[in-house]
């Protein structure tokens, strides 16, 4: 019997990237919602929605994710990064549903020379990096079985990121600044959804809230991770590379958002692609559309 597998923010990178994926999983029987459809803040709504449609499982791919302006929108960041996340426990709780959470680096403040494992202090810098790891706690405060993802400078042919803005403004300007002080790894969102699909299709899965790092292989800054675009591309924009003082934004950065990924290779023997490998496939999907 197909097991049903509730998604929320579907339309955003990763809840894109997991639509793609589905017809690999036939397994499971996807709903695919977004605000319009399912919003998250609206606690009898997911309850009615999980109860409805005997979900058993809920990825929560939905989230405020405009960093710079959580800043400003304190409220709405915590409302759809930590208060919904709430509601969604409550009714996996009820229903006995699986959740999948996920989260970011920017839950450490990035002082750590060496990459975040799990069990490192959190200490969010910004709004939004606040209201995740809110989010986190009342994943963790829930008990219910479930498990939390912190990823790192996402993106994917879908949606808006670095990489599609980096490629337009490569086609537009001759020269362009780019942080050179900020080191992590960027992640293709096609990478976290197959692996977490992967996870959730052939493992055991925990009984209790666990959090783990995902994020693809290798490290970089977001210059490099420039370059690399640029290079793809063909382009043959200059780039020059900034410290973060150069380029002020209302929202604080980590200097380091490394995260280790050691207990994912290690609890399912699953290795992240190298980050220059995954950014070749989803370049050639945006070289090809444009
Ligand atoms: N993007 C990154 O660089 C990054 C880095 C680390 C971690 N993460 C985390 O990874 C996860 C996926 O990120 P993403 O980049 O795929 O996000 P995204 O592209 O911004 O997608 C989020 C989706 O959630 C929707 N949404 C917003 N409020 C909602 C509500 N109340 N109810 C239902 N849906 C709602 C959004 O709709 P609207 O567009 O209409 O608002 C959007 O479609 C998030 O948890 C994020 O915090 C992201």
């Amino acid at each position: 019997m197909q097991k049903n597998i509730l998604v929320t923010g579907s339309n955003g990178q990763l809840g894109s990237e997991m639509r793609v994926l589905a017809p690999q999983f036939p397994q499971f029987r996807f709903f695919f919602t977004d605000v319009a459809d399912l919003d998250i803040c609206e606690a009898k709504a997911v309850m009615d929605y999980v109860s409805k449609n005997t979900i058993r499982c809920i990825i929560n791919c939905a989230a405020y994710t405009a960093v710079d302006h959580a800043e400003q929108e304190p409220l709405s960041a915590r409302a759809i990064n930590a208060i919904a996340v709430k509601h969604l426990c409550s009714a996996a709780k009820k229903h006995n549903a699986f959740l999948v959470h996920i989260s970011t680096d920017y839950v450490f403040d990035g002082f750590k020379i060496n990459p975040y494992d799990e069990t490192d202090a959190t200490h969010p810098i910004s709004v939004y990096g606040k209201s995740k790891l809110q989010g986190e706690e009342f994943v963790r405060v829930s008990g219910i079985a479930s498990l939390i993802f912190r990823t790192s400078w996402l993106y994917s042919s879908f949606g808006s990121n670095f990489v599609k803005t980096i490629l337009r403004l490569s086609q537009e300007r001759p020269e362009l600044r780019i942080v050179s002080d900020q080191v992590g790894a960027p992640t293709y969102a096609a990478d976290l959804a197959a692996t977490i699909l992967d996870i959730l299709a052939n493992h055991s899965l925990p009984g209790h809230p666990e959090i783990y790092h995902y994020a693809n292989k290798g490290k970089t800054t977001w210059f490099e991770f420039a370059h690399e675009i640029v290079k793809l591309s063909g382009g043959t924009t200059l780039l020059h590379p900034i410290t973060t003082e150069e380029y002020p934004t209302l929202a604080a950065r980590p200097k380091n958002s490394q995260l280790c990924k050691a207990k994912l290779i290690q609890n399912f023997g699953i290795h992240p692609p190298e980050w220059k490998e995954s950014l070749k496939a989803c370049m050639e999907i945006l070289l090809a559309e444009n």
